[in-house]
């Protein structure tokens, strides 16, 4: 298949608003796909040559192509728990989260969100995606069952928490122990499965817990780790108050070995020069959930902190505490969290993030995140003027840099003109029907 467009890929991070060195921008480009991966890409006169005359030409002239966008943490089992009122943090995970999940010690109900959490974000522009099941070992086989159907790759694992939790959610750590290893023999490297090993925060883990964790990430270096760190003050006391051995918040992990180069944190936000250079030290990856943040009053994420203290970031949703699957939006969200700080966010600096800069923090830029020659073709076709209102605004844009900064402000899913995953197109045609008042 020849897909052709505006091509957009990222080969490094733009240092500045014209490093134009940092990507590749073919106006009337193409890329050519066999078997799944991308053959090569490039300007169409060049690309179609090496398509065979029966190629079939997907043309989306004059849509802009990119690589498929990047999600690095969001929780499945929070899909239909999206816009809880009124309450920070932990108030928020016992009113709602903690009354949600319970709903995925039901096989049936887990498969059920699974289909439509993929189809969302498929919607999205969202080809890869780390995710938290639930803690029910089912939710997991739901999550990747409904990956696979779709061919994504997809990364995830099942939550661990053993305290602090109503019964129903806890396990225990050998429960947690025993459950992780089998779940990773079953998924890790299955299609393109991978996972995460996954105990939720040091609030509801103990100790034990958190040993059975160091001795999974010690027995599976090939996987995953995912927790989250730092999000709201009232966790911070909370967290430190249990572990007070610990020096602060991220010393909890690190002293159970968990920090390390496969590592995702969930938020970030009141971290002391120390902990940030533990993390870079580490290779561990802070992640930036701007709608979250904003969402639940946590707080503002300090980026240009973690780029001078030389430690790794990336971008995502947090949905359910994040309030949307769109990384358009997200990254919409991420300019105003940094502005209010002072802070630039570039336009192709976000379009990078997205893509290959998510795809670096998971270590996967050889398969995801960028179009070249031999990368899987998760490819998504984004409509620049996918609202009226965007419409009309772009008349009067006049460089990329203004369309992509439109696009990143006013858009969302209205702007996924199709997904390709692995090379098939996905999006999901027509309108779903809309429910009749239930009130
Ligand atoms: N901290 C522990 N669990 C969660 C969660 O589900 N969402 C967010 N935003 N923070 C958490
Ligand atoms: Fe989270």
């Amino acid at each position: 298949r020849l897909i052709r467009g505006r091509v957009l890929t990222f080969v490094a991070e733009p240092k500045g608003i014209d490093d134009t060195a940092a990507w590749r921008y073919f106006e009337d480009g193409a890329v050519l796909v066999r078997g799944g991966k991308v053959v090569d890409t490039g300007d169409y006169a060049d690309i179609s040559k090496l398509a065979g005359a029966d190629v079939e030409v997907a043309d989306h002239r004059p849509h802009l192509v990119l690589p498929g966008l990047i999600d690095t943490h969001l929780h499945f089992p929070q899909t239909q728990a999206i816009a809880s009122y009124g309450a920070q943090l932990l108030e928020w995970l016992n009113t709602y989260i903690f009354v949600e999940e319970q709903k995925f010690a039901e096989a049936a109900h887990a498969a059920a969100v699974a289909d439509r959490f993929m189809d969302e974000l498929l919607s999205n522009g969202t080809t890869t995606a780390v995710a938290y099941c639930s803690v029910h070992a089912e939710s997991v086989d739901a999550y990747f069952t409904a990956a696979e159907a779709r061919g994504m790759r997809m990364i995830g694992g099942k939550v661990m928490m053993d305290r602090n939790a109503p019964d129903a959610l806890r396990d225990t750590p050998q429960q947690g122990y025993d459950e992780t290893k089998a779940l990773i023999a079953k998924w890790h490297g299955r299609g393109r499965a991978l996972y995460a090993i996954s105990p939720r925060f040091a609030i509801t883990s103990t100790p034990e817990q958190m040993e059975m964790s160091q001795t999974l990430v010690a027995e599976h270096p090939e996987c995953y780790v995912q927790t989250h760190l730092s999000e709201n003050r009232d966790e911070i006391a909370f967290a430190t108050s249990l572990y007070p051995a610990a020096k602060d918040y991220t010393d909890i992990y690190a002293r159970y070995g968990l920090l390390n180069e496969r590592m995702l944190l969930g938020h970030c936000i009141y971290l002391s020069d120390r902990e940030i250079s533990a993390l870079a030290e580490s290779g561990a990856v802070g992640v930036f959930c701007p709608t979250s943040n904003l969402f639940l009053g946590s707080g503002l994420f300090d980026r240009d902190r973690f780029d001078r203290l030389g430690a790794r970031w990336s971008v995502a949703t947090d949905v359910g505490g994040g309030t949307s699957f769109s990384m358009l939006e997200t990254m919409d969200e991420a300019y105003k969290v940094l502005h209010l700080q002072g802070q630039r966010l570039t336009p192709f600096a976000s379009f990078y993030r997205m893509t290959l800069g998510n795809a670096r923090a998971l270590g996967l830029e050889k398969q995801i995140g960028s179009l070249h020659a031999g990368a899987d073709a998760d490819i998504v076709v984004l409509d620049s003027s996918g609202k009226s209102a965007m419409e009309y605004r772009m008349r009067t844009a006049r460089s990329l840099a203004e369309e992509l900064f439109i696009l990143q402000t006013m858009g969302d899913d209205r702007c996924v003109a199709e997904v390709y995953v692995a090379g098939k197109p996905m999006k999901a045609k027509g309108k779903r029907a809309t429910a009749a008042s239930r009130f």
